[in-house]
């Protein structure tokens, strides 16, 4: 029904990484396949608790995430991850060490994303109570070639989890059904 691959998430914080990736996750579970969801939000609270937000730091988070997924992915899992991943060295290392990736860019202007402010830490990182805020005073290197761009500015959260799915589907990475 499906194969074991990495569906790689990145994208500033708050551009829908998180919203999508549940989305699939429930899309997934309801069709019978095997599939285990990655948050940086959450692998911070135990697998990468302590870890800060330095480039070092976020090195060894992703790179902690790129190891479980691509264990899982190696049994057949469908692991997708929904960290920032701000260093498409890192992404693309992660990229070589495993059979399937699929990367996934979640674009939204910073403009869109500091104007939405979910978890109000762009108005923090704007006055500088923030440091190191990714998009505001930290980098982040948005993919050359990702297999999807997502724009969720633009598209709905069913938009641009169709997308993601058409895509794997015309990949032969899952079955084309129509969901539910
Ligand atoms: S990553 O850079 O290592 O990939 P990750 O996705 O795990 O980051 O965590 C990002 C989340 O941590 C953000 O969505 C936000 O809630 C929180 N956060 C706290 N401080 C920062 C910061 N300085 N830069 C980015 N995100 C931060």
């Amino acid at each position: 029904m499906h194969k074991g691959f990495i569906l790689w998430f990145t994208g500033l914080s708050g551009a829908g990484k998180s919203t999508i990736s549940e989305r699939l996750l429930a899309e997934f579970r309801s069709r019978g396949y095997k599939t285990e969801l990655l948050d940086g939000d959450v692998v911070r609270t135990h697998l990468s608790k302590g870890l800060g937000f330095s480039k070092e730091d976020r090195d060894t988070n992703i790179r902690r995430i790129g190891f479980v997924a691509d264990l899982l992915a190696r049994n057949g899992v469908i692991a997708i991850t929904a960290a920032i991943s701000p260093y498409r060295e890192i992404r693309d290392e992660i990229r070589r060490q495993t059979d399937e990736f699929v990367e996934v860019y979640c674009e939204c202007p910073i403009e869109v994303l500091a104007e939405r402010d979910v978890k109000g830490l762009y108005k923090k990182a704007l006055a500088g109570e923030i440091q190191n805020f990714t998009g505001i005073s930290d980098p982040y290197e948005p993919p050359e070639n990702p297999e999807v761009v997502v724009r969720t500015d633009r598209e709905t959260v069913e938009e641009s989890t169709q997308k993601i799915l058409e895509y794997l589907a015309s990949r032969g990475l899952i079955d084309g059904r129509q969901p539910a």
